[in-house]
């Protein structure tokens, strides 16, 4: 049983701020790539399914949509700051546009991760990074994305996407636990 109860969440961004900011993110993703070239998102399961569903939506240049799935967390609330690749089946991204689309960068190692692994094995014509949520106060290694929606405090969050202990991730909103 969850020790945590929905109606004791403080909300963080509703679900009209996210839907707003995701806009505006796809807006300057747009802008960078421009409309004509491919661009292959990379989906990073679980947490960022839903934001990864709801930026596509905006895209106006040619989109495939990849999931990749990595764990850092477990169950805990803290990162364990070793990444374990659970699955990370990937096309040929050689010549291709690609960006890795996540819920949240706390410590950044699996961010990083990622972006070595893509240099190294997939080596993508360009590489960028898109984040919802940036903990920006809670990095363990120098990764900075390329675009993010939100700069937050170190706290942890639930909702849109986010878990706690595998639940909640279908709220659409953020929100915390005081
Ligand atoms: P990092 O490797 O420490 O940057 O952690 C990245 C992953 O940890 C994210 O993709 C999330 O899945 C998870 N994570 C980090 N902070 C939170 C949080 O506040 N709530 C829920 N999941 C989180
Ligand atoms: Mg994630």
């Amino acid at each position: 049983m969850l020790d945590k109860r929905v109606e004791d969440l403080k909300i963080l961004f509703s679900q009209e701020q996210i839907e707003k900011r995701t806009k505006e993110l796809a807006d300057e993703i747009n802008r960078d790539f421009g409309t004509e070239k491919d661009l292959t998102l990379i989906c990073v399961l679980k947490g960022s399914s839903i934001f990864c569903c709801d930026l596509s939506k905006h895209l106006k240049m040619p989109v495939q949509m990849e999931f990749i799935r990595v764990s850092s967390y477990g169950n805990a609330k803290e990162s364990s700051g070793s990444v374990q690749a659970l699955d990370l089946t990937l096309p040929n991204l050689e010549n291709k546009n690609a960006l890795i689309v996540e819920d949240i960068i706390d410590t950044g190692c699996t961010m990083k991760f990622l972006i070595d692994i893509l240099c190294r094995t997939h080596r993508p014509e360009k590489l960028k990074v898109v984040t919802l949520l940036n903990k920006k106060m809670a990095r363990k290694t120098p990764i900075e994305p390329d675009y993010y929606g939100f700069e937050i405090d170190d706290k942890f969050v639930v909702g849109y996407g986010l878990d706690y202990e595998g639940y909640m991730r279908n709220l659409p909103y953020i929100g915390y636990f005081e």
